[in-house]
């Protein structure tokens, strides 16, 4: 089957980039990216292309590349539906907030609403493609709804899970590690497969487009996920460790990560991982193994979870008992807000439960963070229900200049590991604080001698 017209309802962290490189990548197909969020289409139009709603190193120039030519946003989603012969989902999946599987369980209500708009929409044979992670055998649920409220027209179900890291999306999709396409073994269902391998042919080596049968892709998602987030776990258990011992764990995990079968990647100690699909993801792992039954396995990743909040807890109760436990009416400067560098996605972040735990204790804290502007700060913080809006709104301020953030500062708190933090006059941050003037760095990002050799107290994760 030719592939000429293909479209993407989401246009979020993964629907905008991901369709971005394919239409820059395939000028023959017209890629129409659709979102019922009127506002997040409007930026993705705004006729400067760095206004676009997400931010990614080397984005808005792909997006002003093929924008207009053959990669389309539109709120027109029955449309799109219509004229497309490839559908991705790439809707958001969080974990639900009510009702059975609550705290736990992916929310996949937007992924049925879909569903059931394709169904109602589609009037010729479709591949329909689920971009978005879903929990294993979700493909089944969709394909009764496609089949049994459609308008008699077949459809194919395709797992396509996405790896790209936020923070280096444009490079992850130009340069993948691998392509993951599951599919059933049907000749049908092969034909679809080989459409969307075509797809991705343009421009990813064919030796690095697997093929596997649905179930499989869908849980090879969850299990990436798990495993790397299991890694950032084991070596922040190890920081705690390590930080009782007299270890360093940038030194232990230099020495574990050159051996090649545990490898360097992913060791960095710190004040935890955020980020919107960690968590949820491996909260979706445990609720499916605990359905299953397996209650060793579901207790085995919780694990990680639970490692992780420690982790944050444990930075936040540090800076509280080092400053002489109070931080009442302290000034404590955040440099950081997002969830890590080089984007704007601030979900998860671990800024936002260190900055909930402190203000609990009264500290007033000063926020500078190059891609993350007020309103998100307190929307983030407001989402937790920990206390009223006002309140929030009169415990945390946001800079657009880290100077002043840190100015008349008790503490500094690196919490997103932004390169433009290292470069900073530290001798003109530090002249300007309350001393003894503390810095605790979740990020292990800053060179800890020459903060002492100003006259910082530097604390590190970990050593
Ligand atoms: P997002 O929240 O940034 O974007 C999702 C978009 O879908 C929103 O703009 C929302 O308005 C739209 N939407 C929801 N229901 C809709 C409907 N019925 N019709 C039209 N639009 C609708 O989410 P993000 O981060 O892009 O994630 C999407 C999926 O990809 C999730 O399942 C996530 O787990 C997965 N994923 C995310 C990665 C990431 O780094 N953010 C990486 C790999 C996978």
């Amino acid at each position: 089957m030719k592939i000429t017209k293909i479209c993407c309802i989401g246009a979020g962290y993964v629907g905008g980039p991901t369709m971005a490189v394919i239409a820059q990548k395939c000028p023959q197909i017209q890629v129409t990216v659709v979102d019922l969020n009127a506002e997040r289409i409007a930026a993705w139009n705004d006729e400067n292309v760095h206004n676009i709603p997400i931010y990614e190193p080397g984005l808005d120039a792909i997006v002003g590349e093929a924008r207009g030519r053959n990669l389309f946003f539109s709120t027109d989603v029955d449309k799109a539906i219509a004229e497309a012969q490839i559908i991705f989902i790439s809707v958001n999946t969080p974990t639900k907030t009510y009702g059975k599987g609550k705290g736990m369980a992916a929310d996949l209500k937007y992924i049925e609403l879909c569903a059931r708009q394709i169904a109602r929409v589609a009037k010729d044979n479709k591949i329909v493609v689920e971009k978005s992670t879903l929990p294993v055998r979700t493909a089944e649920a969709i394909k009764s709804i496609l089949d049994n409220t459609g308008n008699g027209v077949q459809f194919q179900i395709l797992s396509n899970p996405e790896f790209l890291a936020e923070g280096t999306a444009v490079q992850d999709l130009l340069n993948p590690d691998r392509i993951l396409i599951g599919g059933d073994a049907t000749e049908e269902g092969r034909k679809a497969i080989q459409a969307l391998v075509d797809v991705y042919a343009n421009w990813v080596p064919e030796d690095k487009i697997l093929t596997t049968n649905v179930w499989s892709s869908e849980l090879s998602k969850l299990t990436a996920n798990a495993f790397l987030a299991q890694r950032i776990s084991s070596i922040n258990a190890m920081s705690e460790l390590c930080e009782k011992t007299g270890a360093d764990v940038n030194e232990v995990a230099k020495a574990i990560g050159m051996d090649s079968r545990i490898g360097s990647k992913f060791l960095k100690a710190s004040v935890g991982f955020g980020g919107s699909c960690f968590q949820k993801d491996i909260l979706n792992l445990v609720y499916i193994a605990k359905s299953y039954g397996l209650n060793e396995v579901a207790d085995y990743w919780e694990q990680v979870i639970i490692m992780n909040d420690h982790q944050k807890k444990r930075f936040s109760n540090n800076i509280v008992q080092t400053l002489y436990n109070t931080v009442s009416d302290k000034k404590i400067a955040f440099l950081g807000w997002a969830f890590k560098k080089d984007t704007n996605d601030t979900r998860e972040s671990a800024a936002i439960y260190v900055a909930d735990d402190l203000i609990n204790e009264h500290a007033k804290i000063a926020v500078y963070d190059p891609k993350v502007s007020n309103k998100k700060i307190l929307d983030d913080l407001n989402y937790l229900e920990t206390r009223t809006a006002d309140s929030n709104a009169n415990s945390i301020t946001s800079f657009t200049d880290p100077y002043e953030a840190c100015q008349n500062a008790h503490a500094i708190a690196v919490l997103t590991e932004w390169d433009e933090f290292i470069t900073y006059d530290w001798q003109k941050i530090y002249d300007s604080m309350q001393k003894p003037a503390f810095v605790f760095d979740g990020r292990n990002l800053l060179n800890g001698p020459n903060l002492e050799a100003i006259g910082f107290v530097y604390q590190a994760v970990g050593s």
